[in-house]
Order: structure tokens, then sequence, then C-alpha cells
């Protein structure tokens, strides 16, 4: 699919954007492996939820898909069965790391793959760390699917330093850990999303966070829970930048979780002088949320680096066009995990903001985006990534011309209304 923009009307009135994807992959995965039937409401309805779904079905489990909710028959933490193909991981990064920890604990033998972009995606990181626990695994070159996991329900607990700050390796440690044979300590470089530690807590899981430590002892069994997916933050900050960079904008978003370990663009957005406002801040299932209000704002240069990267680690391609529109130099740096997402972010958003004519320049570990720029249409590339998809489009909003985004339709993958949400935004 091609999408065609052009420079838009302000945005206004009161959107909800789609629930979050991560806290939906740990209800699905988490909900399985519990002892006996949990929900998971107002889940994400993407391609990747329903990569995990899939897989989760094909290693024996009933899940009953509803519009409004999952209603899924937990297998216990043993209960999980061999599965008969390949599961298919699809596009989804989180699917394949976090089930490589579960399958490392179950007595059996599977296969997983996905699709050209995930094959290419590194594993290692996850494969290394299940291999000092006891577990067979078994991949490309060490490091890229299709991984074969021969799982063994007598492995060790793990005390692991995490090399790169990654929420999808530590969850895969804490899910393996789940059912070793002794304790587990693992300590991230810096704090990344702590979503499987509080749904974990929440299922009764022996499961303690200090700092940056976590500490996990071994369990039997976990409480099947009903679980309230809030709106996806990740997909809130394309309407969170659109709103800020085309003129005349208002926009309430609705009950998005702001759970600070995914917060960190709305910090950054106030420092470069933003105008964004939090309102009716509530505990909705475990999570903070809050409505967020934003206007247009003149925008002002800003740079970051360090700890505050893994909070905003999926907003950066999104963050690189308000940066457009600030005046003055920013810089991001410490973000070369950018280079193993969907796509190697760091050149995709790099080249894709270059042809529409904004002066950013790629560096190792970041870029550096020089503004405020003038933004003209040109064809540009998603190369199948959801999140460039929606960056690009939304910088379309202020482009001078027409803007054709290629294969536009991967938005789907995380957030299939976007189209639909931002066409209702415009007034
Ligand atoms: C995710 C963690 C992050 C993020 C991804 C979702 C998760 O990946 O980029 O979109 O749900 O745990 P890393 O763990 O590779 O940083």
């Amino acid at each position: 699919m091609k999408s065609v923009l052009t420079n838009s009307k302000p945005l206004k009135g009161e959107i909800t954007v789609g629930p979050d994807k991560s806290i939906s992959h740990r209800g699905v995965i988490l909900s399985s492996v519990a002892d006996g039937e949990g929900i998971v409401k107002n889940y994400l309805h993407s391609e990747d939820i329903f990569s995990t779904i899939n897989c989760m079905n094909m290693l024996g489990v009933d899940i009953k898909i509803t519009p409004e909710k999952l209603i899924i028959k937990g297998k216990g933490l043993n209960g999980l069965k061999e599965p008969n193909q390949v599961l298919d991981c699809g596009n989804s990064g989180t699917t394949m790391r976090l089930l490589s920890g579960v399958l490392a604990s179950n007595k059996f033998f599977s296969v997983m793959s996905g699709d050209s972009s995930l094959n290419n995606r590194p594993m290692k990181r996850v494969i290394e760390p299940l291999k000092t626990m006891g577990v067979q695994v078994y991949a490309r070159e060490d490091n890229y699917a299709p991984i074969a996991i021969q799982g063994s329900e007598q492995i060790n607990g793990i005390e692991y330093r995490l090399p790169v700050a990654s929420a999808q390796v530590k969850s895969s440690l804490i899910l393996a850990g789940l059912k070793a044979n002794s304790p587990s300590t693992i300590i991230e470089p810096a704090k990344t999303r702590d979503h499987t530690e509080r749904m974990l807590k929440a299922m009764g899981a022996d499961i303690n966070q200090e700092g940056l430590q976590i500490k996990l002892n071994p369990v039997d069994e976990l409480k099947p829970q009903e679980f309230i997916v809030p709106a996806d933050i990740s997909s809130a900050a394309f309407f969170i930048v659109a709103a800020l960079i085309v003129k005349g904008s208002e926009l309430k978003i609705r009950e998005v979780g702001i759970n600070s370990t995914r917060a960190g663009l709305i910090n950054v957005l106030l420092n470069m002088g933003a105008n964004i406002k939090l309102e009716n801040e509530q505990i909705i299932g475990g999570e903070p949320v809050a409505d967020i209000i934003v206007s247009y704002s003149q925008l002002k240069a800003t740079d970051i680096s360090g700890d505050i990267i893994p909070t905003l680690i999926d907003e950066l391609p999104i963050l690189a066009v308000a940066m457009a529109t600030a005046e003055g130099e920013s810089k991001v740096t410490g973000a070369s995990e950018l280079r193993v997402k969907e796509t190697d972010r760091i050149k995709s958003t790099c080249s894709e903001l270059q042809k529409i004519g904004v002066n950013i320049k790629e560096l190792e570990d970041g870029f550096t985006v020089k503004g405020p720029n003038k933004l003209k249409g040109a064809t540009v590339e998603s190369y199948k990534d959801h999140r460039i998809a929606m960056s690009l489009a939304i910088a379309a909003l202020i482009a001078e011309g027409e803007m054709l985004i290629n294969d536009s339709e991967a938005v789907s993958i995380s957030f299939p209304e976007f189209w639909d949400i931002l066409n209702s935004a415009i007034k």
C-alpha cells in the first residue's frame, strides 16, 4: 500500500489510541502459563499480538478471542505441549525473545522463526544466558532465527548483568527463572520497561526489584488475572508530536499508560518547550495512566543520552520529526540499540527525513538534527517498519507538497487504526 499525505489542518478534539503492545504480549504469554482462566481486556488487535496468540495456540493453549477481551485457559507452568510446527513469530521481537524464556524451561523441542526482518535481528543476547542456565539452544551463527530449543525442567537460576538495556532479554530470563531450581538475580545497565515484573507480582510470583536489580525465586504456580491494557504511549507519541508541530492544534489523548519506564518522550518534549499537560492521573490494571493534553508549540533543540534512552527507545524516530521543527541543534547519542530494531532505525530515520528536507545526520549511536527545517513532500520508504511509516506520516502533515509513503500498511504491526484516528483528528 502507498499512502499519500500533504500538509494538514490542525488536530483537534479527543482521541483514544490503541492498547499497549508490550503489555498485550505479556498478558497473553503470562496468562497462558497461569493456573486457570485469565482475561486480557482491551488487548491490542495487531499483527504482532496475533503472532503471540498463534504461537500460544500451537503450544496447546486455548484462547477465546472476542473484540473486547481474550479469555485464556492457562495451562500452568508445566502444561504447554510440544508444537508440531515451527512457531511463527512474524515481525515480533517481543514474541521471539519472551517465548524463548518460556520454552527454555519446558521439556520439549521447538523451533521459532519469523519474517526476514526478525530473522536478521540479534538473538545471541537471549541464547547465551539461556545456555548458561543449562538449556540447549541452536541458531544460525549462534545468533539468528530460526532458533531451535530443547527445553529442560532442570535449569539453573542465573546471576546475570545484562550487557545491553533490553526489557525483552530481561523478561526472557525472568520467564525462564520462574521454573529454575535456584533463585535468579538480573541486573540492568539502565532501567527498562517493567511490565513483566509488575504483572508477575500481581500473579503471586516471588519477584522483587531494587534499583537496577531484580531478584526472583522460582514458584510452582501463577495465579490467573484479569489484566486491563492501557493505551500505548508508543502509539500516542505520533499524535503528541503531530499536535505539537501542526499550527493551531489542541488534542486530548485519553487514558495513556505513563509508566516512568516508558514516558521518557514526555520529559524530553517538556524540556524542548512543549505545551503538554497530564490530567486525570490514575492507576488502571496496575499501571499509571493519564489523559495527555497537547497543543502546538514552538520547540527548542535538546541533547539526550544515557539512562533516558531505554525509556523512549521506540519513540526516537518520531522525536527526530519533532527535533526537525525545533530551533537549534539537537543531538541523540547512546542509542545504538536503534540499529537492531525492525529496521536499522538510525539509518532509516536519517535517510527518509533527509529526503524531505530535514538537516539530520547519522552518528554511530544516534543522530543530530539542525532546525527548524522547512519540510517538502517526496516519495519515501517505510522499509516495512511500522514506526518509520507513522513517523513519516506525521512529518507529512507539515510538509509542503505531496508525500508518498511506500509500504504504509506496516502500521498494522502495532497500530492498525492509525490512519482512521489520524483522519478523525484533523479538523
Ligand atoms: C519491548 C522492548 C523494547 C522495545 C520493543 C518492545 C518489550 O525492545 O523496543 O518495541 O515489549 O519488551 P528491547 O528489549 O530490544 O529494547
